[in-house]
């Protein structure tokens, strides 16, 4: 059987790891871990892109090799990986020689098929920002301070012929819309593709630029940024080899929206094409993390350093907060009070308290453990309908991406079994000696057992550490049988012995 392989985009490796390349990370780790829970072999794909321009500037700012560079931020990039419980299967480097042959590979037979050419390249010239500029680059007709000295030159490249295949790409797109998720970004390609698209240049001459992958027709050539870049999504999972099709078509590459036009939206689906190679089945495009209205990243200076709030808060807490802030495809505004608030009240007061209530009423009332359930009135039969259709909607919900809306029922469900305790009061129940309240008060216990185990699973994707701890808190076993399954209304926990007081989300000890 194919496997559900999906990918995530590979991080550049010149500069640190920020919360943007943490939140990707996270979002195809729900995916990917969903997609396992409901029984899929998965296999997920991250990494780094390693090679061009600001990587070879900063190595040598720095004064060392630009692979050195690249061996730090594959360190920091999988120490993210790591940080961020991501369960990827592989981790690939562009520098990696099973990347670098199956480039070289491509370029050949295109260039083969005559469709890389090469062709006199005239443009302005920055020396100093090691750019082509264009007239548009000019401010009020002159070039800005920032590009130095200006001049025309002329310069021999290799060019793809992406022009040919325009009509090619806008039939496919209008033929398969589900191409890209969620559809309403499908419109930014279909608007690029109304002008007529350029030939791509793949090329820069070694003197300018040294590292890249060295074009196999011409040694005194790198190719340039998406030849080499995009590839990874096919190199990684052994094209050319017989293994290559228990992955390939990929079933989601997912990116930021900023890499989707035309990179990932024109460049990929043609590359793929003039090569014979079948497309990826969709690309999932989500937003961006602002802050003051700003796309953040190393750059902007506004960086939240994501894994200072792991630390903090731990990993799951910060899963959560991102998957249940961003609405995936929309863009969403970073705020460390909108952090806390999930914190506190979603995290620390309905999932943390109920949690603690479950714990101490069971060690209190009925010796530590979980009752069975003597007698379920329409109460108790209520909250398990409510189970039933939040686990319906929220599987239905996750399958969408829909990951935002699917947490908010799950705790609404959390906070619907508060509800229920309130409502059954055992801890006046305790205080009777009638035995019809003792049986409700094991029943109250019992069904509040069993509600949680069920809510805490249905957070698996998401909150990874916390959906296998809550159950063993509450007396669970391990358990045989599928995710699925174990989503079932079971009272498995009866008998089992609960463990003592347990604060999952500790309260920060001063809010900033
Ligand atoms: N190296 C290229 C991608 C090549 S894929 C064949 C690149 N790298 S990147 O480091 O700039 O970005 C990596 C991913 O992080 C992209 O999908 C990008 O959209 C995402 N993000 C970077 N900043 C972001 C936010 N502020 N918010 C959410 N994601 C954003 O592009």
């Amino acid at each position: 059987m194919k496997n559900f392989y999906i990918t995530t985009a590979i991080d550049y490796a010149n500069g640190a790891p920020h919360l943007g390349h943490a939140y990707e990370k996270v979002l195809t780790d729900v995916i990917a871990r969903f997609r396992r829970l409901m029984g899929d072999q998965v296999h997920f794909l991250t990494g780094i892109d390693e090679h061009g321009q600001k990587v070879q500037q900063s190595a040598r700012q720095r004064g060392i090799e630009p692979i050195e560079l690249c061996d730090e931020a594959a360190v920091a990039f999988k120490g993210l990986c790591e940080k961020l419980l991501i369960s990827n299967d592989d981790f690939i480097r562009t520098t990696e020689e099973r990347h670098t042959s199956v480039v070289r590979a491509l370029l050949q037979k295109l260039y083969d098929d005559g469709q890389i050419y090469e062709a006199e390249y005239t443009g302005y010239y920055s020396t100093r920002a090691e750019q082509f500029l264009q007239e548009k680059d000019k401010v009020n007709g002159e070039w800005p301070e920032i590009y130095g000295e200006v001049t025309e030159i002329a310069e021999k490249n290799y060019f793809f012929k992406l022009s040919e295949y325009q009509d090619w790409l806008i039939g496919y797109l209008k033929e398969n819309e589900n191409f890209i998720v969620p559809r309403y970004r499908l419109k930014q390609i279909q608007e690029f593709l109304k002008e007529p698209i350029n030939d791509l240049c793949i090329s820069r001459p070694r003197e300018r630029l040294e590292w890249g992958i060295e074009l196999p027709f011409d040694k005194d050539y790198v190719t340039y940024v998406w030849f080499d870049a995009l590839v990874n999504y096919i190199s990684a999972v052994g094209f050319g080899t017989a293994d290559f099709e228990k992955n390939w078509p990929a079933d989601f590459h997912v990116i930021g929206k900023d890499i989707l036009v035309p990179s990932h939206g024109v460049y990929w689906p043609i590359m793929l094409k003039a090569c014979g190679i079948p497309l990826p089945k969709a690309l999932l495009v989500h937003g961006w993390w602002l802050k003051s209205g700003q796309k953040m990243s190393k750059s902007t200076g506004e960086v939240i350093d994501p894994l200072d709030l792991i630390d903090q808060f731990g990993v799951d807490s910060f899963r959560y907060f991102v998957t249940r802030e961003m609405n995936v495809g929309q863009d969403s505004e970073f705020s460390t009070e909108l952090f806390l608030s999930r914190y506190n009240n979603d995290l620390g007061n309905d999932l943390g308290n109920l949690l603690n209530r479950t714990l101490n009423m069971t060690a209190r009332y009925v010796d530590g453990t979980v009752p069975s359930i003597e007698l379920e009135e329409d109460t108790e039969k209520e909250l398990q309908k409510s189970w039933g259709e939040t686990r319906d909607e929220v599987l239905r919900l996750f399958e969408g991406f829909q990951f935002h809306q699917g947490l908010e029922k799950t705790f609404q469900f959390i906070r619907s079994i508060n509800r229920y305790a309130e409502q059954r009061a055992p801890w006046k129940l305790a205080k009777s000696e009638d035995a019809k309240e003792q049986s409700l008060l094991k029943t109250t216990l019992g069904t509040m057992a069993e509600s949680l185990r069920l809510a805490s699973l249905l957070l698996a994707p998401v909150m990874p550490e916390i959906a296998n701890k809550i159950p063993r808190l509450l007396g669970g076993q391990e358990s045989s049988v599928s995710w699925k399954e174990s989503l079932e209304w079971s009272n498995t926990l009866v008998g089992g012995r609960v463990a003592g007081k347990t604060i999952l989300f500790p309260r920060p000890e001063t809010s900033g």
